[in-house]
């Protein structure tokens, strides 16, 4: 139950048994090819989809790379780790960061992204996070996002690690000109891909703007996709998974899937306030794939996570920075069904209790049942 990788379908396990073949033979460039066909419903682009044998920090690097070049001015909405390290990518590709702060918890609103692209005249491109992990916050304005940055001509670039598969992005419809994911989140494949679809407007710039890095310059990814082959050797039995694992979104349906997340993710919300614990994002602002709580009082991070996992084998997050030992997170992500938020409330419950916390058990346990009702089980 953290916040990825996560829990992988035995179906997704068994795919990566596949022989290994040779990455310049037909029988790669068919899974190849069936792979950007899947991924393209599941991005929902008619773009190019690029996927590389990387974590999602790759997928985020290659993002930034394809369009910011040295001293290009960049805005950045920034609400948490991601946020930051989104920053310190694009400052490492020669960018200038335009920050656009705001509290961890919330995030910025759209006047203030449009206050800082008037302020600063020409900016290449709007960079964001669309779920930040670090702080369960779902950016839910990447619409007026896009909206600004398409008014100002920018690139739009989005990271959403830990929201494509699991929440609404659809990429065409956002106007999203980079889009990057990674496979061991809302995918539910084993970690070690990312994903990304690439705009026809991003590609052209790309390919005739070549940039400072070899392994993550998608012009050559262009051009090896031509034969439905990629520039080096990919990952095979990860491709075999990903292929497998975008199978089983395309059978549950995406809007089913994204709805399926949404219930399990409420279903929490509502069985951790029933344990008196609030969650830690701005509550219009609550993600639906990484579902983060501030601690009631006298609870033990340490004590209360390390029971979870020996006394239960339920494994969480906790807080990152100065939110360490002050939230926990828990991951909401790929199969997550009722099965797991059951299991994983009651376990809580008694993690607490086993701490000497009172709360009430079967409150939580009937309010987040109540919640899962609408799936189909
Ligand atoms: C929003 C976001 N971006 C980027 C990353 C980096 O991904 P990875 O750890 O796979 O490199 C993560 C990881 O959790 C993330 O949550």
């Amino acid at each position: 139950m953290t916040p990825g990788p996560t829990n992988v379908p035995e179906r997704v396990m068994r795919a990566m048994l596949a022989p290994i073949v040779n990455h310049r033979c037909e029988e790669f460039s068919s899974l190849f090819r069936r792979i950007v066909d899947k991924s393209k419903t599941v991005f929902e682009t008619n773009g190019d989809i690029v996927v590389l044998t990387a974590s999602g920090t790759g997928g985020v690097e290659a993002a930034v790379r394809s369009v910011v070049r040295s001293n290009d001015s960049i805005v950045v909405p920034i609400f948490g780790e991601f946020g930051e390290r989104l920053a310190e990518t694009i400052t490492l590709a020669g960018g200038k960061v335009i920050r656009v702060n705001a509290p961890y918890g919330s995030a910025p609103e759209p006047d203030a992204i449009e206050a800082a692209f008037e302020k600063a005249g020409k900016v290449k491109a709007l960079c964001t996070v669309s779920n930040e992990t670090s702080t369960g916050v779902r950016y839910k304005w990447l619409k007026e996002a896009g909206e600004i940055a398409a008014k100002h001509g920018s690139f739009f670039i989005v990271d959403a690690v830990t929201s494509l598969g699991g929440d609404e992005i659809s990429v065409d419809r956002l106007g999203i000109d980079v889009c990057a994911t990674a496979s061991h989140k809302c995918l539910a494949a084993p970690p070690g891909l990312a994903l990304l679809s690439v705009s026809e407007r991003a590609k052209k710039y790309a390919v005739e703007n070549p940039s400072s890095t070899m392994y993550f310059d998608l012009a050559k990814q262009f051009k090896f996709a031509e034969k439905a082959e990629t520039p080096y050797t990919p990952s095979l039995p990860l491709f075999y998974a990903l292929d497998e694992a975008l199978s089983i979104i395309l059978e549950e349906t995406l809007p089913k899937r994204i709805q399926r997340h949404k219930t399990c993710a409420e279903a929490f919300y509502d069985a951790f306030e029933a344990l008196d614990m609030d969650g830690f994002a701005q509550r219009d602002l609550r993600s639906n794939t990484v579902t983060a709580f501030k601690y009631s009082n006298g609870v033990d991070d340490h004590k209360f996570r390390k029971t979870l996992e020996e006394k239960f084998q339920v494994h969480i997050a906790g807080g990152f920075g100065e939110y360490k030992g002050k939230l926990f997170r828990v991951g909401c992500m790929g199969e997550v069904a009722a099965y797991h938020v059951l299991t994983t409330v009651a376990a809580v419950a008694s993690a607490l209790m086993l701490q000497n916390i009172r709360c009430d058990p079967a409150l939580a346990m009937s309010v987040a049942e109540q919640k899962l009702r609408i799936l189909d089980r």
